[in-house]
């Protein structure tokens, strides 16, 4: 009766992966208990988020192939376009979100484009990450959610959907997102680890709180509905400072290294899965979190009833 902070399915966003093919459930050896799934798999697994409560998934593509300017990322006919095409008119009710991203989409691994000498050109990306939020809300995404961290995204994405006339498509920024050795089996999901150096030019030191309060300032004043921080358990200190200084939905990502650590434990018998699991997510919501992004989102749905 007491209790201060309760969870919800509600809370939840689910993360899936699509990839080409029909009918391809791969298991991800890394993230026990998730799959690559082919579109025909994807609606399906999308009707169980629903029937369980969950309102919202976000969609991660991996194309059939990658190139040096990830163009199956901005195709009308691209993975994830297609994806969220049957989705939405499988369920219509489904909140979907799309991740603009271009690393799952090169070759290189990069999130933005690299010049001669491998470097990311921060401003030529920008073009590309607008026309993926744009095909992506064209094909019926509800919400924007760029993670790839070029500066000035906001602002390019959120000009390119009022020039469609997308006006009512909010975006959900990853504004603070961290350099993170969590993100380890995402990455053997999506096949996205950078071929060469890392991702610290682009996303940030976990040494620095007042950089996220910067970057969810700017993104925030491009255009920015909500905003995210991730990681989410090493930094719950971020989600409340972000909480108490800005009045937009606060999003949290629990991240893939957060959800395979718990199922290593809890295969070997070392920790309670189900209490370490509700025990996480309700830190992530009493730090302030609105929304949480987890893969625990079905296991937690389920117990939550
Ligand atoms: C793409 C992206 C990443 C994640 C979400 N979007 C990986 C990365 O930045 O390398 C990580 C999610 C997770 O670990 O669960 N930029």
């Amino acid at each position: 009766m007491v209790r201060e902070t309760r969870l919800s399915p509600t809370d939840f966003i689910y993360p899936l992966f699509v990839c080409e093919g029909s009918n391809v459930r791969t298991p991800i050896s890394s993230m026990p208990g998730v799959f690559n799934l082919s579109i025909d798999n994807l609606v399906e697994e999308c009707g169980q988020v629903l029937a369980l409560g969950v309102p919202s998934v976000i969609l991660f593509g991996i194309p059939g192939a990658k190139d040096a300017r990830g163009s199956d990322a901005y195709a009308q006919q691209g993975i994830v376009q297609r994806a969220i095409r049957a989705v939405k008119k499988a369920h219509p009710s489904l909140v979907v979100m799309a991740d603009v991203c271009l690393c799952e989409y090169t070759d290189h691994g990069h999130c933005g484009l690299l010049d001669d000498h491998g470097h990311v050109q921060n401003d030529a990306s920008l073009p590309l990450l607008a026309q993926m939020a744009t095909t992506c809300a064209e094909a019926g995404a509800d919400v924007i959610a760029p993670s790839d961290m070029m500066d000035g995204r906001v602002a390019a994405i959120r000009q390119a959907l009022d020039a469609k006339g997308l006006h009512e498509t909010p975006i959900l920024s990853y504004a603070a997102k961290y350099s993170s050795a969590f993100y380890g089996p995402f990455r053997e999901a999506a096949q996205s680890a950078p071929k060469s150096g890392d991702r610290k030019g682009y996303q940030m030191d976990p040494g620095n709180l007042r950089e996220a309060l910067k970057e969810v300032e700017q993104d925030l004043a491009e255009g920015a509905d909500l905003v995210m921080v991730k990681p989410a358990l090493a930094y719950l200190d971020v989600i409340r400072a972000v909480k108490e200084r800005t009045n937009v939905p606060v999003a949290a990502y629990n991240v893939s290294g957060e959800y395979s650590m718990l199922k290593a434990a809890a295969q070997n018998g070392w920790i309670d899965h189900d209490r370490a699991m509700m025990e996480m997510l309700t830190s992530i919501k009493r730090a302030g979190a609105d929304l949480i992004l987890t893969y625990f989102a079905k296991d937690a749905a389920k117990l939550l009833g």
